[in-house]
């Protein structure tokens, strides 16, 4: 390969880093690849075959095969890998070139990366890429951020690379500065809330309605045929078929003990900074925290009773309830993610467009659903909307659906069976529905013991009261 000839490289030959370069290969752009570990290096040159792929075991002749300006993309994981990476490169690159953070960096780092990589005059792009190894290789959801210039200058190969919905490719410019990552760790906190609700649902058809895995998968797989149908809902029911290698079915020999590599809990964080009600999200965190206290949940389930048994439930009626309210609770949790995302994106001038970010999501990302149509055409309507639920029409479907969702929740209280999410995403329903809250209380008695003010449904001010009582 002479100097100068590849499009874009890549750095960090793990399996995502394989499967996105191979795919973008494929496309026809030729490609180099870089990772330290030899190994990797001789794994992409197998697995290249005949495309048009310069597999690198040195990184000065990395960069001396890729086109000026170079486009280095990153797929390392996430923290001080990537700075020691981006350190390296710094010393290597010229000023315009263009450095691609394709992990799943926290949007602070992204920042400070950012503007370290400014003082050379390098661009640095957050790219957050959903869809795991398969969607790397066949096509994954991609969500930059960062100088629209640096987007430019990569664009036909992401649009290439990027899964499909009819023609348009799911990727766009989603803002300045850490935008793209900032969009991706939501989508992961989103991603959280789905899966624990799908968890609460399984447990309320396995325990609650006694269904073994063979009529679970059939039940995931009819959900996956109407409204419900999404990724998520797709390989739960592919899931609960899968083959134990020493026998019965691979579910029934998993702990129950979730695991998490962050994004979930900074998005939590992040709406806890903002003040953006978001419980979905922060219930599936909470509920991966409480799986893991095994030890503790042993001890206590022989010490700590549930509801008396007795709760009867009907399967030919509590199935499309529990489809229903499903269905319900998936928007509840999407609303609040687009919510934060909505406040996020004013509080940090990354200027979204909640239409555009709906509709890079229905393809090749672990949430892409066929719900996303509504979002998408909800934001198109009312680009600033603050909450999906204030959108005719998605205030509708789930309105359609509360009475639903309360009965699940009912069965689910009844029945001892844990459903946080469920049941937060029926109480942000109410809470946000009720024009009036009994904060009011909370607001005396802060006045009360500290005297930290209140104001008046009458009039406007601030008053402190002294209140009757208030020595003691
Ligand atoms: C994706 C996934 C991906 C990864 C999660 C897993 O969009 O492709 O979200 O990024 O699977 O980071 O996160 P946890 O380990 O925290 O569950």
């Amino acid at each position: 390969m002479s100097e100068e000839q590849c499009e874009i490289g890549m750095i960090g030959l793990g399996v995502m880093g394989r499967n996105l370069l191979l795919n973008i290969a494929e496309r026809g752009f030729t490609v180099a690849g870089f990772d330290k570990d030899a190994a990797q290096v001789a794994r992409l040159q197998q697995e290249a075959g005949r495309l048009p792929v310069v597999p690198c075991r040195d990184l000065a002749r990395f960069l001396a095969v890729l086109r000026r300006p170079r486009a280095v993309l990153l797929l390392v994981p996430a923290g001080p890998p990537v700075d020691a990476v981006l350190h390296e490169l710094q010393m290597h690159l010229a000023e315009g070139d263009v450095v691609i953070d394709g992990g799943n960096s926290y949007f602070a780092d992204t920042d400070r990366r950012r503007e370290r990589l400014a003082e050379d005059g390098l661009l640095l792009l957050g790219l957050g890429v959903s869809g795991g190894e398969a969607g790397a290789r066949r096509g994954p959801s991609m969500m930059p951020g960062g100088p629209l210039k640096a987007y430019e200058r990569v664009r036909p190969v992401l649009e290439a690379a990027a899964a499909k919905v009819g023609n348009e490719p799911c990727v766009t410019w989603l803002g300045p500065g850490s935008a793209g990552h900032y969009v991706k760790m939501v989508h992961n906190g989103i991603e959280y809330a789905l899966m624990q609700l799908i968890a609460e649902s399984y447990d309320l058809l396995h325990r609650g309605l006694g269904l073994g895995n063979a009529e679970l998968a059939g039940v995931y797989r009819d959900w996956n045929g109407r409204e419900l149908a999404g990724f998520l809902i797709e390989i739960s029911a592919a899931i609960f078929e899968q083959p134990d290698p020493k026998g019965g079915l691979l579910i029934d020999a998993i702990l129950d003990a979730a695991r998490q590599k962050g994004t979930g809990m900074w998005t939590s964080r992040q709406a806890l900074d903002l003040q953006v009600p978001t419980p979905g999200i922060d219930m599936a965190v909470m509920m991966r925290d409480l799986s893991a206290l095994r030890e503790e949940r042993k001890q206590a389930a022989g010490l700590l009773p549930g509801p008396v048994k007795g709760h009867g439930v009907e399967h030919a009626e509590f199935l499309p309830l529990l489809e229903r309210g499903l269905y319900a609770a998936f928007l509840i949790a999407f609303a609040q993610g687009m919510a934060l995302l909505q406040r996020a994106s004013s509080e940090n001038g990354y200027g979204l467009k909640l239409a555009e970010v709906a509709r890079i999501w229905r393809g090749g990302c672990i949430i892409r659903a066929a719900l996303l149509e509504e979002l998408r055409a909800a934001f198109a309507d009312r680009p600033v909307l603050p909450n999906l639920l204030l959108d005719e029409r998605t205030g509708r479907l789930v309105a359609e659906r509360q009475r639903a969702l309360r009965q699940v929740v009912q069965t689910a209280a009844a029945l001892g069976i844990p459903a946080p999410g469920l049941m937060s995403a029926l109480a942000y329903y109410d809470g946000y529905r009720s024009a009036r809250l009994p904060t009011n209380l909370v607001q005396a008695q802060r006045d009360f013991f500290g005297a930290h003010t209140y104001e008046r449904r009458d009039g406007a001010g601030t008053f402190h009261t002294e209140w009757n009582g208030g020595e003691r």
